[in-house]
């Protein structure tokens, strides 16, 4: 974890500084002598519990809340039944909202019985004005609420949040600034996220995501660098670049930087051995992207690069800004530069106005592509997205068809691909115990692909080799080999 100023050398009786991320230590320190009261007064350390919706981004946004609560001395729980529960949520899709407030009426009954337990709120969905309405009228017992833009301040929230009582709603339109240095605790220690930009600009007309996290700001190169550099030093050999389009990464700093550029340093770092990215939009995928992913050692064989509909005309209606062909001659040129390349895709089936004969050509893409895996997602009307007020929207039915018809494909493409790698030896980085056979260890490789294989924790962390011995549809069973 990060622990870039110590807490102990804060003085908490005077005023807090005005500049970041010190004024976040400060807030840190000041809870962290409310910890020690609450140590005192009940011979434990109170415990957190932060339960993650949504995208690879999120999850990097709670390990930076779970930096700062480890820092200030909370201990982390295995289930909601904790002094302290946070919820970062998304709101990409409806079903992402439902679960939420399914699970906020079950937090209600549990902290009936425990009056002392706070329950926080964050992330997209709270950046959406209908959802603190909500909150505001049905469910009072909710201590903090707080949105994308501010998380960096959750420190100070928190701080608020033990000296007043009620409900504490700081949700903000936006904002142009990053805050650099605040604690993190990262999941694994092998592998870690990586912010190189927040936002996005791009407004696919079906999505909200630039409605809750703001426009696109990239982080300066050096900080990423440095970020990595430290990552490197503390064990880890594998990072994911975050961001919502990671080719337009650069274009607004001072001192513009391309998305490639910045991958061809941090491919200089000593230490990290595997580099992956997500997401690229295809209008923005450049030569020089291809280039640097063709000379790389560590980039991994892999490019998720979402289709969302195979018809010209609905991804015109999406905004997304490509065509059929445009899309498909951007395959081939990524398969002629890196010919074992992984490819994998996000789809939208039943976007308003879709035909039979538009979701044929998404069928049509799917079979001339041949991805190795595809999230497939029944379209999901979202409140104030131009999609919303679209007319003719489609069926239920309709779309349930078309979306296992899809499914369907993409299962036997996926299974077609991984099959033709049986008898390789890959290199594999291996991530965990295999939660069914303790015998086994599983492991990642470039492709992304999935392989079990005799092994003990002990080799949990290392890049090895090993043999796929048998191919179980998306993932293999393999051995170690030299
Ligand atoms: N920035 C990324 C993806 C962000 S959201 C990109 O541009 O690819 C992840 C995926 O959710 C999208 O690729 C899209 O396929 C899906 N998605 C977004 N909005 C949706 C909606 N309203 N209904 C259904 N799926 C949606
Ligand atoms: Fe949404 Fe499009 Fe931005 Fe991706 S690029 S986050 S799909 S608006
Ligand atoms: Fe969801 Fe927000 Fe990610 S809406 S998909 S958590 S950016």
């Amino acid at each position: 974890m990060y622990n870039e100023i110590d807490l102990d050398k804060i003085d908490i009786s005077k005023e807090p500084p005005t500049d970041e991320p010190a004024r976040q230590y400060y807030f840190m320190a000041k809870c962290r002598e409310w910890v020690r009261e609450f140590e005192k007064k009940n011979g434990r350390r109170p415990c957190f519990f932060t339960q993650t919706f949504g995208c690879q981004m999120n999850a990097r946004d709670s390990e930076k809340l779970t930096g700062i609560l480890e820092q200030i001395g909370y201990v982390q729980a295995e289930s909601e039944e904790a002094d302290f529960v946070i919820y970062n949520t998304c709101t990409v899709r409806e079903n992402a909202n439902n679960k939420v407030w399914g699970r906020l009426g079950y937090l209600n009954t549990y902290k009936k019985a425990h009056p002392h337990m706070k329950i926080a709120l964050c992330g997209c969905m709270m950046q959406e004005p209908e959802v603190i309405d909500k909150l505001r009228r049905s469910y009072p017992f909710v201590d903090l609420v707080f949105g994308t833009h501010n998380i960096y301040k959750f420190a100070e929230l928190l701080t608020r949040t033990f000296e007043q009582p009620g409900m504490l709603i700081d949700v903000w339109k936006g904002t142009d600034k990053i805050v650099e240095k605040l604690p993190i605790e990262r999941k694994y220690n092998f592998k870690s996220g990586v912010n190189v930009m927040f936002g996005c600009n791009n407004f696919c007309s079906y999505c909200i995501v630039p409605y809750v996290r703001g426009r696109e700001r990239s982080r300066r190169p050096e900080d990423i660098l440095e970020e990595i550099e430290k990552l490197a030093r503390d064990g880890v050999v594998e990072v994911m670049l975050l961001g919502q389009n990671v080719n337009s990464y650069g274009r607004n700093l001072q001192e513009p930087v391309s998305f490639a550029q910045l991958l061809r340093q941090i491919e200089k770092i000593e230490g990290i051995e595997r580099i992956r990215f997500m997401t690229s939009h295809p209008k923005d995928l450049s030569d020089e992207l291809i280039e640097v992913m063709a000379d790389s050692r560590k980039i991994c064989n892999h490019l998720h690069l979402p289709l969302q509909s195979g018809s010209s005309r609905i991804l015109k209606e999406m905004n997304r800004q490509y065509d059929k062909e445009q899309y498909l001659a951007l395959i081939a040129k990524i398969r002629k530069a890196v010919p074992d390349i992984a490819l994998t895709t996000d789809i939208i089936v039943g976007f308003p106005g879709e035909t039979e004969e538009d979701f044929g050509e998404t069928m049509d893409v799917v079979r001339q592509v041949g991805y190795d895996s595809a999230f497939t997602f029944i379209y999901s009307k979202r409140s104030g997205t131009p999609a919303a007020a679209m007319e003719r929207q489609i069926p239920e039915d309709v779309v349930k068809e078309r979306f296992g018809r899809l499914l369907k494909e993409v299962q036997k493409c996926a299974a077609e691909r991984a099959r033709a790698l049986t008898g390789r030896v890959e290199k594999v980085l291996v991530e965990e115990v295999n939660e069914q056979d303790e015998a086994l260890v599983t492991g990642r490789m470039g492709n992304n692909f999935i392989v079990h294989f005799p092994g003990t924790e002990a080799l949990i962390g290392r890049i090895v080799n090993v043999k796929l011995k048998e191919c179980k549809g998306f993932y293999f069973y393999g051995e170690l080999t030299d």
